[in-house]
């Protein structure tokens, strides 16, 4: 099952990709810097292709000044 971290690269989403990668799925991590930005949805479209599972664990604050 192919699963979007969106704020992968994070304190909480870095973990998450960890051991959901653990237990076997396809994760992958989507922020502004690797592509996938909720606030412009710059790179949205292509890290969400073939997404079964989205978990947004994003923190957005950081995202009005890029
Ligand atoms: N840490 C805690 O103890 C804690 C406790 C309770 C709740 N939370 C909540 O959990 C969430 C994550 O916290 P955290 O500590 O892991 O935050 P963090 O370390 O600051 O990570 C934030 C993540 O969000 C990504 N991001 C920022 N703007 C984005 C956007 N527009 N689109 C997509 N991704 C975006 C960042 O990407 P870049 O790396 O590219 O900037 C990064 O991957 C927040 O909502 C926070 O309020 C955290």
């Amino acid at each position: 099952m192919k699963i979007v971290i969106i704020g992968g690269s994070g304190l909480i989403g870095s973990k998450l990709v960890i051991n959901l990668r653990h237990r076997g799925h396809e994760v992958l991590a989507a922020s502004p810097d690797s592509g996938g930005n909720t606030i412009t949805g710059e790179g949205l479209a292509e890290a969400l292709a073939g997404a079964e599972v989205v978990v947004d664990v994003s923190n957005s604050s950081r995202a009005t000044t890029r």
